[in-house]
């Protein structure tokens, strides 16, 4: 069984991943890293050179890519959900879980790795907050869609239980 992990960035998607991917003995996959590895390329790189609209198109690349792995705990691109028809695929090929959070929550994880994610690159705090709310509200209808939802906020070892309950 294929698990996506869905939800804004700095809701906790790739830590959660690991973390439950060690204790409980399931591998993972990072959707970044894994155009990183396909583009031999950083996101930020990708973002630079090629653009957005690129960069969605090797982000379903690399998620069609998971088509015959089995078992994997995938921890996806905060936009992924939102673009092409990547969310219809996830529900087909495997249970698609969002990590929900509210945008102060998202903001205390994010505010010191604005350079590290080229759409938050140069972004004050008051700034931030207001692209968080923002894009929120816009993918808000894409990440709700999801088999099931978990607020970040209360997450443990011990919530993935719920996942494999759902699935
Ligand atoms: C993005 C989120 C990032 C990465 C890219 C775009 C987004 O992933 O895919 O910078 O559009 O929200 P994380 O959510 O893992 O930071």
């Amino acid at each position: 069984m294929k698990i996506f992990l869905i939800g804004f960035m700095g809701c906790g998607k790739s830590h959660w991943a690991k973390i439950w991917g060690e204790k409980y003995g399931i591998d993972i996959l990072d959707l970044d890293c894994k155009i990183e590895e396909n583009e031999h390329s950083s996101i930020n790189e990708i973002f630079k050179s090629l653009g957005e609209d690129h960069f969605r198109k090797l982000e379903r690349k690399a998620l069609l890519q998971t088509a015959n792995i089995e078992n994997c705990l995938i921890a996806c691109g905060g936009g992924t959900p939102a673009y092409l028809d990547n969310l219809k695929w996830m529900k087909d090929n495997g249970v698609v879980v969002y990590l929900s959070a509210e945008p102060e929550y998202l903001l205390r994880n994010i505010l010191k790795e604005t350079n590290s994610r080229p759409l938050l690159k140069g972004l004050k705090e008051k700034e931030l907050l207001n692209f968080i709310e923002a894009k929120l509200t816009e993918r808000k209808r894409f990440y709700e869609s999801a088999d099931l939802i978990l607020n970040s906020a209360d997450l443990s070892l011990e919530s993935y239980h719920k996942i494999l309950d759902y699935a």
